[in-house]
């Protein structure tokens, strides 16, 4: 019978002999995987391992806290935040094409990472220590799927973007490569990881980036997060997300109405909900959320968010419409 204790038990040895007394890195993204794949490795080695957060100013409201803080708390894991906003921001100036955000988010993630690893290095080499392994949270799902080669490779390849490059001198950590996604999460929880991080739906790794529609600037990535977080709050308070795969919230920056709040006419933007079920991400439907549901995110993103002025819902399957809008 399958058991989250001894499969903690299992892995705690292994990777005990496989580490001995070098250095471990890990790259958490406030995901499921890497948060349980970095606590089990943690259980097993404790202070040999750094974990490395990088914010790049493209994550949800609170997520950062939920790593910094609720993470932590809960897993005692060393945790070292890189804040590199306006690094990414920077880079992310004057750029509209969705492809092109992907490759500078992923490619200022692994620059943030490398920049860590290096100081990390050389501090153990003063101490006479090796860093020698770096933890992924590869689930069996993606082991399956990069070994096929099939179309199905390629069109995801760009999902890897928050990943990391193979050429990193490294040998790697593992520990959920036999795993489901569902054994993964009670795993995490077996693990006292805060339910808000293991239940937590997919959330992509260029982040909110990839939900303005046109150019991602400091300014709109507020009004983003703040409709977002209000869609979230909602959606959880109905009891709905164990039925909704997951929400992307878009804002579609370089589109105008007018409206008419407060006391005058506005020329606002407007925000999409998209809410999808799903079991694999590979086809999805909308979920029909209830009216009254529906009434109540928009009644308070349009009060609460100055710069919205419309609400509208995607009632669009996948294929043809993809869940993300980028
Ligand atoms: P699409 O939009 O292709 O999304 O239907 C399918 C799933 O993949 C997620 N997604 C991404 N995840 N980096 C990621 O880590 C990305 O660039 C990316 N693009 C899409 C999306 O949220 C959905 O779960």
């Amino acid at each position: 019978d399958w058991n989250a204790g001894n499969v903690i038990a299992e892995q705690v040895e292994r990777i005990r002999a496989q580490v001995g007394d070098a250095r471990v890195i890990s790259a958490l993204s406030g995901g499921v995987d890497s948060a349980v794949s970095t606590a089990l490795v943690h259980k097993a080695i404790g202070d040999q391992l750094t974990a490395v957060f990088v914010d790049h100013g493209l994550l949800r409201k609170g997520e950062r806290e939920q790593v910094e803080r609720d993470y932590v708390a809960s897993t005692g894991v060393h945790l070292i935040t890189v804040h590199a906003a306006d690094t990414f921001l920077g880079h992310l100036e004057g750029v509209t094409d969705p492809e092109e955000k992907r490759k500078i988010i992923g490619r200022e993630f692994i620059r943030s990472f490398e920049q860590v690893q290096r100081d990390l290095v050389a501090e153990a080499k003063a101490e006479g220590e090796q860093v020698k392994f770096l933890v992924q949270g590869t689930l069996y799902p993606d082991v399956v799927e990069s070994g096929g080669g099939s179309g199905t490779a390629n069109i995801k390849s760009h999902h890897n973007v928050g990943g990391l490059p193979d050429d990193l001198d490294f040998e790697l950590i593992e520990p959920l490569r036999a795993l489901f996604k569902d054994e993964v999460r009670a795993i995490g929880r077996e693990l006292g990881i805060p339910e808000a991080i293991v239940g937590r739906q997919p959330f992509p790794g260029p982040g909110l980036g990839i939900r303005i529609v046109g150019e991602v600037t400091r300014e709109r990535l507020d009004v983003l997060r703040e409709a977002d977080a209000i869609a979230r709050e909602e959606l959880t308070a109905a009891g709905l997300d164990q039925q909704i795969w997951q929400c992307p919230v878009v804002l579609l920056a370089d589109v105008r109405s007018v409206g008419v709040q407060g006391d005058g006419r506005t020329y606002g933007h407007p925000i999409v909900l998209r809410p999808v079920s799903s079991e694999d991400a590979m086809t999805a439907d909308w979920t029909r959320v209830p009216y009254e549901v529906l009434a109540r995110i928009s009644n308070r993103i349009t009060n609460q968010v100055p710069e919205v002025n419309r609400v509208v819902l995607d009632v669009t399957s996948k294929p043809p419409g993809t869940i993300e809008w980028e």
